[in-house]
């Protein structure tokens, strides 16, 4: 009886958690803005994870189609771009197999951002090889293996979950960073998660709020 009672308030509180997914690109400059503020803000507050499921996938943008039987992507800003997607898609995938899902849902946002941090004009491909090598040391994934999935079926196939999630939005992103309230979307939860993740998820959890609620300033 204990048991049943305890298996169904873990589900209650599951299920009034928050979800933010967010739609980016390896090298828009609103997407970097939006990570480097907003996203890494949020992520760096303790047990935000209590409050909202937070998810960057890496696709944005992006056109595809079919040549001689098999899928050509053509990123917004270029070859690089397309390349330094499939190195996150890559780094996160490789974060799930180490941690599992739940444990990872923080540290997968975090190593896009350690990613977009760290990469410096003139982006190449280079950069984020140089990237995947740099965040290894904070995040679990090797990076070898990391670079290795960016060019090979594996990765594409990583390409192709973006892709359709990405393409299957309704209604279908106008731009990026592109951010999704609770798997519907609204243009005021929208901007509001691109402009200031934690605090929209402070204001629209009904659960007991986070300690940082109560002492977040503006
Ligand atoms: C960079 O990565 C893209 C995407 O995988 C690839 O198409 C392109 O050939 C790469 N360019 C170089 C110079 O390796």
């Amino acid at each position: 009886m204990k048991f049943l009672i305890l298996a169904i308030s873990l589900f209650i509180v599951n299920s009034s958690r928050l979800t933010a997914d967010i739609y980016v690109e390896s090298l828009c400059p609103y997407c970097m803005m939006f990570i480097k503020d907003s996203l890494y803000t949020a992520i760096t507050t303790p047990d935000i994870e209590q409050m909202v499921h937070i998810r960057l996938i890496p696709y944005g943008n992006t056109k595809r189609k079919i040549v001689a039987g098999k899928w050509v992507f053509t990123c917004q800003h270029g070859e690089t771009e397309c390349y330094g997607d499939l190195i996150e898609l890559c780094a996160q995938d490789s974060i799930v197999k180490a941690l599992g899902a739940a444990a990872a849902e923080i540290p997968k946002a975090g190593v896009v951002h350690c990613m977009e941090d760290f990469i410096q004009k003139p982006y190449t491909n280079n950069s984020f090889v140089q990237a995947a090598y740099h965040c290894q040391q904070y995040y679990p994934y090797d990076a070898n293996e990391v670079i290795n999935c960016a060019s090979n079926s594996n990765g594409e196939l990583l390409h192709l979950v973006a892709a359709d999630e990405t393409d299957n939005l309704i209604p279908k992103h106008l731009g990026v960073p592109w951010a999704v309230a609770n798997k519907k979307y609204t243009e005021e939860s929208g901007d509001e998660i691109i402009n200031n993740l934690l605090r929209w998820a402070c204001q629209n959890y009904d659960g007991e709020k986070i300690a940082a609620c109560y002492t977040q300033q503006e």
